[in-house]
């Protein structure tokens, strides 16, 4: 009898070791209601394939919070199986040749006919896949609640002035106009697209180029002269929220608007909102016909024999065109590669996908500063730290953007 049961815990034992030998551990930062729906798409997708999923999720929008977990697993030598990475973040990792190799399947299924170049410029590295693109998202949206708007005349803004009206009828109908999470990555996400809404050769100068005549000039006074404005319409508990929670304001109809990246509609859409019925999702006037983008990517790091299978199982899970649908519907993105249908996207979504093949048309499309697409970390964070003092009030714009012409030369090295 005991020989008996232990020759079955002993089974059991072998078919949980067996199991596990399929297990992937996913670094990654969707912790909001939204970005947990879709995560889960994931998960089940991969769960369905028999690979046991380990979370571990670091909160913290813009992932610096996750980048600071990862760097501690590398340096003990024992990084994830799969990590979400931002553009310049994922070259970084490449370049210190810790990422593994994913050319096996990319080749069989194609990648590199159906991944858009802006995106194969940061999940390729000397000729190697290292990443497996999820998602396009682009940060230059405003997500207004429709009520909100209807009250303050029902007209959508399209131009800087008509915003500031919109803004202020909202103000006066007694609600926080601009919901907004006082955050250095939040302030610095509606950067992008103010810095946007002076003209795409403007962006592509100032947080592309660098350069710093575009950086300290007098186009920059006045982006930070509009960020000053935009810093009146926000409530007096703003500081340090989370960005979910500004959303939830705007679905509540106690916030008017938030400017934010369209990981927004993912919490809009949990909520049970619809687009155009419930909210209005818009490009930030002036900034129609070009996109600031960001896709999430994940980095898949040199791990032992043991688990490449399951690795390069999830690596091709994410490129299914079904789940790159499946996915994005969920998570307020589009997909990463370029023949996928938009049958099952909302009017948001729809709109996201011909913006960006209208702006990649154009020479439109820009690497979004905020989310690590424009330049590499200690650029960006110089970024953050400019844009978030003078959101602070803590100088003119004037000192503002000669700041940032320094902070950013002394971070380029
Ligand atoms: C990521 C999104 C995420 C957002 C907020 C961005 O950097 O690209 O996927 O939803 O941060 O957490």
């Amino acid at each position: 009898m005991l020989r008996k049961f232990l020759l079955t815990t002993a089974a059991l034992v072998g078919i949980t070791a067996m199991a596990h030998a399929d297990e992937v551990e996913v670094l990654h930062w969707w912790t909001s209601g939204g970005e947990a729906a879709a995560l889960d798409v994931l998960k089940k997708d991969l769960e369905s394939k028999g690979v046991v999923w380990k979370d571990m999720p670091v909160a913290g929008g813009g992932g610096e919070a996750a980048m600071t977990a990862l760097r501690a697993r590398v340096t003990a030598g024992n990084p994830p199986t799969a990590v979400q990475g931002l553009g310049f973040d994922i070259t970084d990792w490449a370049k210190q040749g810790a990422l593994g190799d994913l050319n096996e399947v990319a080749a069989a299924e194609g990648w590199d006919k159906v991944v858009p170049t802006a995106l194969q410029n940061f999940s390729k590295y000397d000729g190697k896949w290292i990443a497996a693109p999820v998602n396009v998202h682009s940060t230059n949206w405003v997500w207004i609640n429709k009520a909100a708007l209807d009250a303050a005349g029902g007209k959508a803004p399209e131009t800087w002035e008509e915003m500031v009206a919109v803004l202020d009828k909202m103000k006066a109908n007694g609600i926080t106009a601009l919901a907004h999470g006082g955050q250095a990555w939040q302030e610095a996400t509606m950067f992008d697209a103010v810095v946007l809404s002076m003209g795409p050769d403007f962006y592509k100068a100032a947080m592309i180029d660098l350069d710093p005549a575009a950086l300290s000039g007098d186009k920059m006074v006045e982006v930070f002269n509009r960020m000053a404005k935009l810093r009146s319409y926000v409530d007096d508990n703003f500081s340090g929220r989370d960005w979910n929670l500004a959303s939830a304001m705007v679905i509540e109809g106690k916030g008017g608007m938030q400017m934010m990246g369209d990981w927004a509609k993912g919490e809009f859409l949990k909520a049970g909102k619809k687009p155009g019925v419930d909210f209005v999702c818009i490009r930030f006037p002036g900034t129609q016909g070009a996109v600031t983008f960001n896709s999430d990517q994940f980095m898949m790091f040199k791990v032992g024999a043991d688990q490449q299978k399951a690795q390069l199982l999830m690596a091709s899970a994410i490129e299914n065109p079904s789940f790159q649908s499946a996915f994005n519907v969920v998570k307020g993105s589009v997909p990463a590669r370029t023949d996928v249908p938009n049958d099952a996207f909302d009017d948001c979504g729809k709109k996201g996908m011909a913006d960006l093949a209208e702006a990649n048309t154009k020479g439109t499309l820009m690497g979004s500063m905020a989310h690590g697409h424009a330049a590499p970390a200690a650029v960006k964070n110089a970024v953050y730290d400019v844009v978030t003092r003078h959101f602070n009030g803590e100088m003119d714009s004037a000192a503002a953007a000669a700041a940032l012409a320094e902070a950013v030369a002394a971070a380029k090295g």
